[in-house]
């Protein structure tokens, strides 16, 4: 058995394969290209990578991604290893490869100094404790903005390239009171932008509509919002705010809400940090994300206590 880097005909067979699960409605063709264009992503070059073990004759056995992620925990940023998109063709299922390929990019990752493993488990818990890995608790919430009479007054533009070190300087401010958090950097919001742009542009016309919108204040961004829309389905992707409170977060959603008065209010579902509400948004209902979230430490006093909800900020553009 041999670990490679997943291209040519072995990355062809798993795209491939796994576009039955995966595809997010791409045609066969979009997908294979949203895999590679990721790859190409200034990001993505160096901190996403697919692999595949190989048996003696070259076939495929299974298959993952792993990111080389930051992320920062109690208090410290440090490295981690993002495992994604176990996939095992289905003539070779049952046999222990996935654990295996799991096994050994955590161990290498380790190796290469990464503090902790996190993946998003599709297929419930027990699976990926074997592994050592445990649940950290996840709510998605439904949101919705508060009605204001009359014009709102908060001047609101689309994000551009040059607001991006002040977008990501205020993520960065937000991800830095709780326990665990996505680190936030400038390649890293540009990567989580391209990539749903990339996949809007992918889809059929006006089936992924992708907004970024920013509140400025003199010269620079000091609120922001990113947005995904499919028909009725509005993912609040992630927002920051300068303010504490959230009161420009709060306005510029109302803003945008004022944008199609005949239609119904915006709702959203998304998630927001622990004890943080705009106060012109609601929570309308909260549930258990379908995205587990589960992390190992992979080195002495890391996690020393496990995670509860309120100790976690991950946004709904930090899934991978
Ligand atoms: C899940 C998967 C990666 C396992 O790969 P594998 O190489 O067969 O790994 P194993 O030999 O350990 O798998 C067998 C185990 O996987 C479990 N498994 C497979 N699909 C599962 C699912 N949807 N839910 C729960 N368990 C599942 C089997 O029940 C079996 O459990 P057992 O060991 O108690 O008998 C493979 O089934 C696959 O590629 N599935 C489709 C893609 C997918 O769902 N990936 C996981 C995303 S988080």
């Amino acid at each position: 058995m041999r670990l490679v880097v997943a291209d040519g005909g072995v990355l062809r067979q798993i795209l491939e394969e796994s576009h039955a699960i995966w595809a997010d409605e791409l045609t066969a063709r979009a997908y294979a290209q949203y895999n590679l264009a990721q790859l190409r992503t200034p990001w993505g070059s160096r901190r996403l990578c697919r692999y595949a073990l190989l048996d003696d004759h070259g076939r495929v056995l299974t298959s993952a991604k792993r990111y080389a992620l930051r992320v920062r925990l109690d208090g410290r940023e440090m490295d981690a290893v993002g495992i994604g998109a176990v996939y095992t063709p289905k003539a070779q299922r049952g046999r222990g490869h996935a654990p295996a390929i799991v096994n050994q990019l955590v161990s290498e990752a380790a190796a290469d100094g990464a503090e902790l493993a996190v993946l998003f488990s599709e297929i419930g818990t027990s699976y990926y404790e074997r592994l050592g890995f445990v649940a950290v608790p996840r709510r998605e919430l439904l949101l919705s903005v508060v009605e204001k009479a009359g014009a709102p007054m908060t001047l609101v533009r689309s994000g551009e390239a040059r607001d991006i070190p002040a977008v990501a300087s205020l993520a960065d401010a937000m991800s830095r009171p709780h326990r665990f958090a996505v680190g936030q950097n400038e390649d890293y919001i540009r990567y989580g932008l391209s990539r749903k742009r990339l996949l809007s542009g992918l889809l059929p016309p006006g089936a992924l509509t992708v907004e970024f919108f920013i509140v400025e204040e003199g010269i620079s961004a000091v609120a922001f919002v990113i947005l995904t829309t499919a028909g009725d389905d509005v993912v609040l992707e992630m927002c920051g705010d300068r303010d504490p409170a959230g009161a420009r977060v709060g306005a510029l959603l109302q803003v945008l809400r004022a944008r199609t008065p005949a239609e119904d209010a915006l709702k959203m579902r998304g998630s927001l940090p622990p004890n943080w509400l705009p106060p012109q948004m609601r929570i309308d209902a909260a549930a258990t994300s379908s995205e587990i979230l589960m992390v190992k430490p992979l080195k002495d006093g890391v996690l020393s206590r496990p995670l509860a909800e309120a100790d976690v900020l991950y946004w709904h553009g930090d899934l991978f």
